[in-house]
């Protein structure tokens, strides 16, 4: 199938404080965003939409050109919450895409094989796709003091992305869309349509606060073994 790769990058990063949006901060010698895309690029990818933040879709077109091809490459301007920067996205895609993986820039160092996965799920069930990995904490639902109970962690599971469907769904999904979800495997679940697992990975963790940009920071300085 054609395959697009939609990575949003327009947030502001506010848990993170940095000065600039968070696609934008360094992380060793290059920005985040820019180690996202020389992942989302290694993939099979026949057009990557970059999300950018309003009045820096420059700095993002730098970025993407220094990590892949121009031609194919778009930028488009983001919008006040990530579904609504998914939904910017969407409305770029060339007509002959058939598959779209829905990525976060913040998820810099998401290696490869979690896009491969992906994108087999979706070529072998014609599902969406979501890379999960299990639940190491215990975990419990409180209230405002106490806990009301234990949660069996067994039936959970965290999800990242890169998070891979169907365009056709993916785009009758986000119209039909009236409240805000946190994911687009959400989005498209809302809408009726299944979504399966694929195996996450570690390193696909979402640099959210100053500790995990410390974190990405010590794997981009050191060779992975
Ligand atoms: N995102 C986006 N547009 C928004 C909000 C978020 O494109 N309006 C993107 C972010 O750039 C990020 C991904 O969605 O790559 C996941 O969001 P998150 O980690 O929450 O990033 P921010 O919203 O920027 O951070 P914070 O919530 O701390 O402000
Ligand atoms: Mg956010």
């Amino acid at each position: 199938p054609r395959i697009a790769v939609i990575v949003v990058a327009a947030g502001s990063g506010t848990r993170l404080g940095a000065e600039a949006p968070k696609a934008l901060v360094g992380l060793g010698r290059h920005t985040i965003l820019r180690h996202a895309l020389h992942n989302v690029f290694a993939a099979p990818t026949a057009q990557v939409v970059i999300v950018a933040p309003a009045g820096r879709e420059g700095d993002a077109l730098t970025d993407a050109e220094a990590a892949g091809p121009r031609e194919l490459i778009t930028v488009v301007t983001g919008g006040a919450t990530r579904q609504e920067s998914v939904a910017a996205g969407l409305a770029a895609l060339w007509a002959d895409i058939e598959v779209v993986l829905v990525h976060d820039a913040a998820r810099a160092l998401t290696p490869p094989d979690v896009f491969e996965r992906v994108i087999a799920a979706v070529d072998a069930t014609g599902w969406g796709a979501v890379p999960v990995l299990p639940v190491v904490d215990t975990i419990k639902r409180v209230d405002d003091t106490a806990i009301v109970e234990g949660v069996d962690r067994s039936e959970l599971a965290a999800a990242q992305t890169p998070q891979g469907f169907r365009r056709d769904i993916l785009v009758d999904a986000y119209r039909a869309a009236h409240e805000d979800y946190t994911d687009d495997a959400a989005v498209v679940a809302a809408s009726g349509h299944r979504v399966g697992t694929v195996e996450g990975d570690a390193r696909a963790f979402k640099i959210t606060t100053p500790a995990d940009l410390e974190r990405a920071r010590q794997l981009v300085g050191e060779p992975l073994r």
